[in-house]
């Protein structure tokens, strides 16, 4: 759906044709620390994004793309914690959506070790995947964390 605005904006044209995903509260799972790790991841991708967008040189693009992938190994780590800890009835299905997205972004990684291009394909596809997984996922369990407040 368009019109509630996750807000996964095009850049303008030039040579630009990269997504970045831009922070709105329809982001918010309402757990703070969660919160604040998908503002990082988000700004990460789209550093990542830029960096190749603006034509920056694989050193860069390299570091980018490692650091991009830590913090996604860290945040997904931190957030299959806090499931386990509040027994997440979703557990299982959350945790292997986050191994795909793992898996893409090491495919992307590979690829471009092996000299292939970071298409717009590639990065449009793992803006969406990200954002439409916070959007959804998360904040499932975000209202979950919410209503459990209590015991957990
Ligand atoms: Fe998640
Ligand atoms: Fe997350």
């Amino acid at each position: 759906m368009q019109n509630q605005g996750p807000v996964v904006d095009t850049l303008p044209d030039l040579d630009a044709h990269w997504d970045v995903v831009t922070w709105s509260r329809d982001y918010e799972t309402g757990h703070t620390g969660i919160d604040s790790d998908h503002q990082r991841l988000l700004v990460l991708f789209n550093e990542f994004s830029q960096a190749v967008n603006s034509g920056k040189g694989p050193v860069v693009i390299r570091e980018v793309l490692d650091e991009l992938t830590d913090y996604t190994h860290y945040h997904f780590a931190r957030e299959e914690l806090i499931m386990q800890e509040c027994d997440f009835p979703d557990y299982g299905r959350h945790k292997r959506m986050h191994e795909t997205f793992i898996r893409q972004v090491e495919d992307v990684s590979k690829h471009y070790m092996n000299g292939g291009d970071l298409s717009a394909f590639l990065l449009s596809f793992l803006a969406k995947w990200l954002s439409g997984h916070i959007l959804s996922a998360d904040r499932q369990l975000g209202r979950y964390l919410g209503e459990n407040a209590a015991e957990h």
